[in-house]
């Protein structure tokens, strides 16, 4: 039977975000299925820079020997985001709040000890994650239009976005630098985040390609809304990928739910219904065949997805392709249908 990684070979590469745990415990479904790796969280700031002079790679490194080990290349995941943000980096050690010089300074020592550790087996890196604000993000930025309030417009200023690719592109000339990005199916949202890179191309800043999560749900995104902001990204001309997929079973991926139902014996006609969402989303990716140079999956198997942590911690999900037991479900039938391969 034809793996993920063949199936959409010719498409795009098919990728899943690992943990120091899950890269052992489902190593033999990896190393088969998938050609694109990302640390789930082992490379965020505060994970792998805990304090000013002290690095923890061990987590991080466990997965990179693993991916160059089976020959499968990283995507970089994430220098600056406004969640996992180490104390001492906003902090001097008196306590008064870091400058814009020093930020941008320990940004860059960071970024420079990371490219260089993991630059070697490394495809893509997500620079900026998260920066446009939408409701959620509220109260909204009082001085700009479209980045969320945080300590990076705050300490740093508004132009951090752009310091922090053009940073990048010196430090490692020749990588792919992404900006990646969450319910980018929200027209309004979608707008923004065009504005924002928009204006990084047209000031001169290298950005090589737009990550769209994709933490979506049975119920959708609709494919229509979806269609509308790929070709509105599509427009600025660059790759787009599908960062971080996974089809929660509940209505909405992110809201209040219902926590007197942490129940995981799913009605099979709601494992059937996420089957043929995942179908519809990969027939529709692969109407842009070119476009998309990458689609990840934000865990292995359901066992180890987040989703079953949040929102709601222990309440059972069953986000992914393969089962519990690593087994196939019907959704990974049908994402090799959709590449018009039959089991
Ligand atoms: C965001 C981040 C990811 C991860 C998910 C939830 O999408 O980009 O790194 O933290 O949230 O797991």
């Amino acid at each position: 039977m034809k793996t993920l990684a063949e199936a959409y070979k010719d498409d795009c590469k098919i990728g899943v975000a690992l943990s120091a745990e899950s890269v052992q415990s489902h190593a033999g479904l990896v190393s088969a299925q998938f050609n694109s790796i990302t640390c789930e969280n082992e490379m965020k700031f505060q994970r792998i820079h805990p304090a000013q002079d002290e690095y923890n790679f061990e987590p991080a490194d466990k997965i990179y020997r693993f991916a160059v080990e089976h020959g499968i290349p990283l995507r970089g995941h994430t220098f600056v985001w406004h969640q996992e943000i180490p104390h001492w980096l906003v902090r001097r050690p008196d306590g008064t709040p870091a400058t814009r010089e020093d930020m941008l300074a320990h940004l860059r020592e960071h970024m420079e000890t990371l490219m260089h550790r993991y630059g070697r087996n490394t495809w893509c890196w997500d620079v900026v994650n998260e920066a446009v604000y939408d409701e959620s993000s509220l109260p909204q930025n009082r001085y700009n239009a479209l980045l969320r309030r945080d300590p990076w417009t705050d300490l740093v200023g508004e132009d951090y976005v752009e310091q922090a690719f053009r940073m990048a592109e010196h430090i490692a000339p020749n990588a792919q630098l992404i900006y990646n990005e969450y319910a980018v199916y929200d027209p309004a949202k979608c707008d923004r985040i065009y504005t924002l890179v928009k204006g990084l191309l047209d000031r001169g800043v290298k950005v090589d390609g737009i990550g769209m999560q994709g933490h979506w749900s049975v119920m959708g995104p609709d494919l229509d809304a979806l269609r509308r902001s790929i070709d509105r990204l599509a427009s600025l001309k660059l790759p787009l990928q599908i960062t971080e997929m996974d089809l929660s079973l509940y209505p909405d991926a992110g809201g209040p739910s219902n926590p007197d139902t942490p129940y995981d014996h799913f009605p099979a006609e709601l494992l059937e219904q996420q089957a043929a969402r995942y179908e519809q989303y990969f027939s529709l990716l692969r109407e842009y065949r070119g476009l998309f140079s990458c689609v990840t999956f934000w865990g292995a198997a359901d066992d180890v997805s987040w989703l079953n942590y949040w929102p709601l911690r222990g309440r059972c999900n069953q986000p992914l392709l393969f089962d519990r037991n690593q087994q196939p479900k019907e959704a990974f039938y049908r994402v090799l249908a959709a590449a018009g391969v039959k089991a």
